[in-house]
């Protein structure tokens, strides 16, 4: 009725692709090794919360209606020979890797197929992908954080052990590969193995909380631009270019392909902004993991950051990362009476703005608004 609030469900858009997901994705991860088998599906048991595959389908069919541009009229960002650099991977053209089981089933190419979708079945493939890459991070990294909980049950390092839990992350990603070699498009393949990359120097920048990581650092700029470059490669990095990759797959002109990249980016720092936020604010409970692991694990995030920034007193906790006896309770309580929470969800709702701006060239449609509600969702989640 007229005057009653819209409430637009993001899913609804893509809400049948999304059934298919994590049944594909299934298919994509399964070993004729049966433990291997186990750990690997184990994190697709519990409910995720699937943001990177919804956005690579919402970004996939908002992209429909834009401009294209044929790929062979767009010289290819990447030449041969050029150097590396966290920007520019090169890979292998065409690795020849044994199948254990079935990349698609018929089934899986009968949802593929069967409809007039406007969603590209290299598009579906690649939002399971990012999904593969996501969880092969999330087994990776509660072994990095000692973690014990993750999605509401006790995380992977905790029911099989370290070793299995790595291995199998390596083979999330393995299994990753082949689905993107098949793709048969080197640019997004250059992205996505970009991202993985990119991943483990986020994570690498984490283990020291500044550039120079002193013993009493004191409050500089430069630590929050450090803080949210981390905060790009362990995040925002996956979620940029998949959006970036989806628009490449559709044809789209590069002022679109641009526009993607632009709203992952955005969308993916304010995702990692609030994440950091409910660090603090809400219980382990409602969060499913952890609540307050970041300090224990000596993590100076944003909502510390900025509560540094008025009180130079949390240098030296900051220098010894929360070890001191008293450390992280001292810490949580000048966060909490900071006004640094505050501050990280204003960042965080700069960086949305930012993203819907960014996406403002796209017609209208059901896809763009789910992109929007994406956003909106994302600076309002307890979880
Ligand atoms: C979750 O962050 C972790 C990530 C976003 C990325 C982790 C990346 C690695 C471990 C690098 C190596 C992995 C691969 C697959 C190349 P968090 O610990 O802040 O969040 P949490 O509270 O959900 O654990
Ligand atoms: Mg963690
Ligand atoms: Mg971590």
């Amino acid at each position: 009725p007229p005057g009653s609030p819209i409430s637009i469900d993001p899913l609804r858009s893509v809400a049948k692709e999304m059934k298919f997901l994590t049944k594909n994705i299934r298919q994509l991860i399964g070993s004729g090794h049966p433990s291997l088998d186990t750990v690997s599906k184990y994190y697709t048991q519990s409910e995720g919360k699937y943001v990177r595959p919804m956005l690579v389908l919402l970004m996939s069919r908002a992209t429909a209606l834009t401009p294209k541009t044929p790929r062979s009229m767009i010289p290819s960002s990447t030449t041969v020979n050029s150097p590396l650099s966290s920007e520019n991977i090169l890979v292998d053209s065409n690795p020849s890797v044994p199948e254990y089981a079935p990349l698609t089933s018929p089934a899986a190419d009968a949802t593929y197929t069967n409809d007039l979708s406007d969603i590209l079945p290299s598009q579906r493939r690649l939002a399971e992908i990012t999904e593969l890459i996501h969880t092969a991070s999330l087994l990776h990294d509660d072994v990095i954080d000692h973690s014990v909980a993750r999605r509401s049950a006790p995380s992977a390092n905790i029911e099989f052990g370290n070793k299995m839990a790595v291995l199998a992350g390596d083979f999330l990603l393995g299994r990753a590969s082949v689905a993107l070699a098949r793709l048969r498009d080197p640019e997004v393949i250059e992205l996505l193995a970009t991202v993985i990359a990119n991943l483990v120097e986020g994570e690498f920048m984490q283990l020291k909380n500044t550039a120079q990581d002193e013993k009493n650092p004191v409050w500089k700029e430069e630590t929050l631009t450090y803080y949210l470059q981390k905060t790009y490669l362990k995040s925002a990095s996956l979620i940029s270019k998949s959006c970036r990759a989806a628009a490449l797959l559709g044809q789209s002109a590069p002022e679109v392909v641009e526009a993607a990249y632009q709203y992952g980016k955005n969308l993916g720092l304010a995702f990692q902004l609030v994440d950091d936020m409910l660090d603090y604010t809400i219980s382990g409970a409602e969060l499913g993991k952890p609540a307050g692991a970041d300090l224990e694990l000596g993590l100076a995030t944003a909502p510390l950051l900025f509560a540094w920034k008025d009180n130079k007193q949390l240098g030296p906790l900051v220098g010894r990362k929360f070890s001191g006896d008293t450390d992280v309770q001292t810490a949580r309580s000048m966060v909490l009476a900071s006004s640094g929470l505050e501050k990280t969800h204003a960042l965080a709702q700069s960086y949305v703005d930012k993203a819907i701006e960014a996406i403002s060239i796209f017609p209208d449609s059901e896809a763009k608004d789910g992109l929007i509600e994406m956003c909106t969702k994302s600076l309002k989640r307890r979880k």
